[in-house]
């Protein structure tokens, strides 16, 4: 390869990882002595100012850059963003805490410099030579289960499909991003399964290190995204991930309606027209909220004002779905005369597409 042109970026996603980033920079510097690459930090507007830490870095070495998203979170979707900004043909993703082996990258570049048929080279934990370092029984237990039903979904003799330690053709990534879900920390597993025929990859062993700066910010929130990601893939197309959690939002919505209703109504001796009235505020408000957390968490509203504009919204809509509901289901019941329990089922998927179509469009799309 002419030796001025640009081989390799690498892309290390940061979220406050202001304490990291010049340790890393140093070391990527003597791992990739001689190599030509870049590396591009795609940060989330860390509060800790990693970006600024990054900036600085950057006028001192031309090499280093930042991408700072404001108002986004997520490492997938920053890897994928960082992979498609850079002119290299081969692009790396790390960890920016150092948890990740840097001086694998040399090899990595090799391997893929020197066989044009393999697209993807892995840094895996899990194969001979690899490991988890000083991990508790907690997280090797859950990161095995993690792993178990990632190999089912990917379908290809892969040790470590969870890795977040990476180097592909970027030219392989920036024709898969229109099928990415770009959803939690699985980068590699989402673009594995993204193509349409398997990629031919090789696993490198390294030994994950402990952190020694900042924190992880692998939590709950990410497990359960992590766990979106999977039904996504699997049952993606049938139902949609989205319109899967809407629904079973609304199915404990329906849960806290009845719960109200019994309280007001058998218990505190409520009219049932009033206790209804009542339930159905409740229901809608609990639905509500909890769609605004779990189903559109990346387009969250908040702040008063808009919390209240969506909510006012949300529950117009969901009662326009409430009377196409009982319209739909009358209308079976009535002119068809089918089982009563198929005509109330009728209403309701009816309500349920209607309700989330519309306050997906008018309370949640900004
Ligand atoms: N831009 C951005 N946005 N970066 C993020 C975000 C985010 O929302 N969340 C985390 N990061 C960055 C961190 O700053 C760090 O550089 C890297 O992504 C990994 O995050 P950690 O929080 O350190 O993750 P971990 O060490 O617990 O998890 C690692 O191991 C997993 C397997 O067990 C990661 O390598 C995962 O990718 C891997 O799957
Ligand atoms: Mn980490």
């Amino acid at each position: 390869m002419t030796p001025d042109l640009l081989e390799l970026a690498v892309v290390v996603p940061t979220f406050n990882e202001r304490a990291n980033v010049a340790t890393l920079v140093a070391r990527l510097d003597q791992a990739l002595a001689g190599r030509n690459w870049e590396a591009i930090f795609v940060d989330d507007d860390s509060p800790d100012g990693t970006a600024q830490a990054v900036r600085e870095l950057g006028r001192i070495d031309k090499r280093v850059r930042v991408i700072q998203r404001i108002g986004r979170r997520g490492l997938s979707s920053a890897c994928i963003e960082g992979m498609c900004a850079t002119a290299a043909p081969i692009v790396a993703v790390i960890d920016g805490d150092m948890q990740h082996d840097e001086t694998l990258l040399p090899r990595m570049l090799d391997a893929l410099q020197a066989d044009e048929a393999l697209d993807v080279v892995v840094g895996s934990r899990f194969c001979a030579g690899g490991g988890t370092g000083e991990w508790d029984h907690d997280r090797v237990a859950k990161s095995a289960l993690a792993t178990r039903l990632s190999r089912r979904v990917l379908k290809a003799d892969l040790g470590d499909p969870m890795s977040g330690f990476f180097m592909i053709r970027t030219e392989i990534v920036r024709r898969l991003v229109p099928t990415l879900s770009g959803i939690g920390f699985k980068i590699l597993l989402d673009i594995l399964t993204a193509a349409p025929k398997p990629l031919n990859f090789i696993e490198m062993p390294y030994v994950f290190r402990t952190r020694t700066e900042g924190e992880s910010k692998l939590d709950h929130v990410v497990a359960m995204e992590y766990l979106i990601a999977l039904y996504d893939r699997m049952f993606g197309k049938v139902i949609p991930v989205r319109f899967a959690m809407f629904s079973a939002i609304g199915a404990l919505g329906a849960g806290v309606h009845f719960l109200v209703l019994g309280v007001l109504f058998l218990l505190a001796g409520m009219s049932f027209v009033t206790a209804t009235v009542i339930a159905t505020v409740f229901a809608m408000t609990f639905n509500f909220f909890l769609n605004n957390t779990l189903t559109y968490r990346e387009r969250r509203l908040k702040g008063f004002k808009q919390l209240l504009d969506g909510w006012v919204i949300f529950c117009v809509v969901c009662s326009v779905g409430a009377i196409a509901n009982v319209g739909m289901a009358a209308f079976l019941h009535n002119v068809q005369h089918g089982d009563w329990r198929l005509s109330a089922m009728a209403g309701i998927a009816v309500a349920a597409v209607w309700n989330f179509v519309l306050s997906s469009r008018f309370t949640w799309g900004r």
